[in-house]
């Protein structure tokens, strides 16, 4: 692969993108067009952006990335999840471009077994948004054999001056120790949280991957409730007076997301490298 100087971020403008912008400015030729620039989900219009614009690599962050929305409108996740993952193959390969796009972790959400998942244990995701993540990795793949795709943990950030943020975990956490209102997280549910820098920093290196689906971001062994409270105790509170242990979240059954990052390290001769949740999250506070 010749080296990467001009890349194309679609979804710049969004939570991880506006962070991929600012990590990668410096380095790198981007381009950053609008959702009226460039509608990803317009076969042509990405066709004849990347035909003029002819970017090394296409950072494919576009999407709809919220769950919830994905489960009440599937039409419109398709659109945005599938669709414009096939769009962006189809014209990487055409044009000699190396495609990296954001999949997720949720694409384990019907997993049961204990442990760090790798990328080839068997999955059967139990929403639209899981599902039509693991479609687009799979078209993905058929169109473009050289594309990469990130499955992703949720991410975390304060937020910033000029950039989106969603509500995340220490948002969440500390918007609830400034109301006084405890959380409730769940003992019977396994995830890696990942700091958004840590992210962006890795990013770079996806570039040299092989095409192929790889986990991207934090090992956590331990379960959200006990992931909640260590952060509390990181911020030397008491655990019980912010954190409610919820043993009744995933009752029918364990709910396992938590991704080993053993290929991508491997693939990238150790360059790819990510702190373990909590390793994370004590950064973070410090
Ligand atoms: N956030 C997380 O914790 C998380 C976790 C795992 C995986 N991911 C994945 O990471 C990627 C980035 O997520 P994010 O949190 O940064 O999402 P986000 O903040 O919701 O940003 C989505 C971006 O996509 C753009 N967009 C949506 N539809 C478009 C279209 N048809 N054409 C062009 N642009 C379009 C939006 O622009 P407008 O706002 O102008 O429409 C926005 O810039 C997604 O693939 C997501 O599924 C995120």
């Amino acid at each position: 692969m010749d080296a990467i100087r001009k890349i194309l971020i679609t979804g710049a403008s969004g939570f991880v993108g506006s962070r991929a912008v600012e990590a990668l400015q410096t380095g790198y030729e981007l381009l950053t067009p609008s959702h009226k620039e460039l509608d990803v989900t317009d076969a042509a219009n990405v066709d004849s952006y990347i035909a003029a614009a002819r970017p090394d690599a296409i950072l494919h962050l576009a999407a709809i990335s919220d769950t919830g929305y994905c489960e009440e409108h599937p039409d419109e996740s398709y659109q945005a999840n599938v669709l414009s993952v096939e769009n962006l193959a189809m014209a990487a390969e055409k044009y000699g471009a190396k495609l990296v796009w954001f999949s997720s972790d949720q694409v384990y959400n019907g997993n049961i077994e204990l442990g760090l998942l790798p990328e080839d244990v068997t999955v059967s995701p139990e929403n639209h948004y899981g599902r039509h993540k693991l479609l687009a990795e799979q078209r993905a793949l058929e169109l473009c054999p050289g594309s990469v795709a990130l499955r992703a943990t949720w991410m975390f950030d304060a937020e910033r001056p000029g950039m989106r943020t969603h509500r995340n975990f220490v948002i969440n956490f500390r918007n609830a120790i400034e109301n006084g209102t405890p959380l409730r997280f769940a003992t019977r549910e396994f995830r890696g949280i990942t700091w958004i820098g840590d992210v962006v920093r890795n990013i770079p290196f996806t570039f040299d991957l092989p095409g192929g689906v790889y986990n991207f971001g934090a090992e956590n062994t331990f379960n959200t409730y006990e992931t909640a409270a260590e952060y509390a105790r990181l911020q030397g509170l008491d655990p019980d007076t912010i954190v409610i242990p919820d043993t009744v979240r995933f009752a029918e059954h364990i709910r396992n997301i938590s991704i080993s990052m053993d290929k991508a390290h491997k693939a990238s001769n150790g360059k790819i490298n990510f702190p373990t949740t909590l390793e994370g999250l004590a950064a973070y506070i410090s």
